[in-house]
């Protein structure tokens, strides 16, 4: 048997060195930093989340960390637009014996989100932070707990707006935290 973090440990240092060695954005990884990982995976023990939304799989380094934290019978349902990544992730998710606990969407986020019916305990975004705002509509329509965005310290020209929009949202706790690339969490309380 596949041990759980020996694995993720191996993708995350086989993206690290192919992302050292490639200069175009898009054509690299850019996994989740660990510290983040396991914070994420913490929450989703903690709040004991059994519907799990991720935006922006590329070769499902986090993606897996949620999968191993979620509860019997709990799902991750994930999307890229990148079919050679969500292919990737496919063969890593069935390695790693996690295949049975997460569903893959391969297509623009924007279009997938309006298409996806139900409700998430947890909604992860790690993906085009430059969209997050015309997502908003969507995630405050599927979102019934916990929303986690990465990158709002190393990229806070681009997460700002959204951050502001989910402050002035009736309904939201926010914090940041200053872990890994900074993770934003939005908190929905129950009487929206
Ligand atoms: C930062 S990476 C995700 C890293 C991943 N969460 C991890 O930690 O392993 C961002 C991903 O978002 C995907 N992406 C970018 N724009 C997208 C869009 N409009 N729709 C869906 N996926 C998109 C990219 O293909 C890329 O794989």
């Amino acid at each position: 048997m596949v041990d759980f973090h020996d694995f993720s440990a191996a993708v995350l240092a086989r993206s690290r060195d192919h992302d050292s060695r490639v200069e175009a954005h898009e054509s690299r990884y850019r996994n989740l930093e660990p510290a983040s990982a396991r914070l994420l995976a913490d929450l989703v023990c903690g709040l004991r989340a059994e519907n799990v939304l991720e935006v922006g799989t590329s070769n499902g380094y986090s993606t897996m960390w949620i999968a191993q934290a979620l509860p019997p019978g709990g799902r991750i349902l994930t999307i890229d637009n990148h079919p050679g990544r969500a292919a990737e992730a496919a063969g890593h998710f069935a390695e790693v014996g996690l295949e049975a606990q997460i569903e893959q969407r391969v297509g623009d986020a924007g279009e997938e989100l309006a298409a996806i019916h139900g409700s998430f305990d947890l909604i992860f975004l790690d993906s085009d932070r430059t969209a997050y705002l015309d997502y908003l509509p969507q995630i405050l329509r599927l979102l019934d707990g916990l929303l986690v965005v990465d990158n709002v310290i190393s990229h806070e020209h681009e997460t700002a707006d959204f951050a502001a929009a989910l402050r002035e949202t009736p309904g939201f706790a926010v914090l940041m935290l200053a872990v890994g690339k900074g993770l934003l969490l939005a908190q929905r309380s129950a009487e929206y």
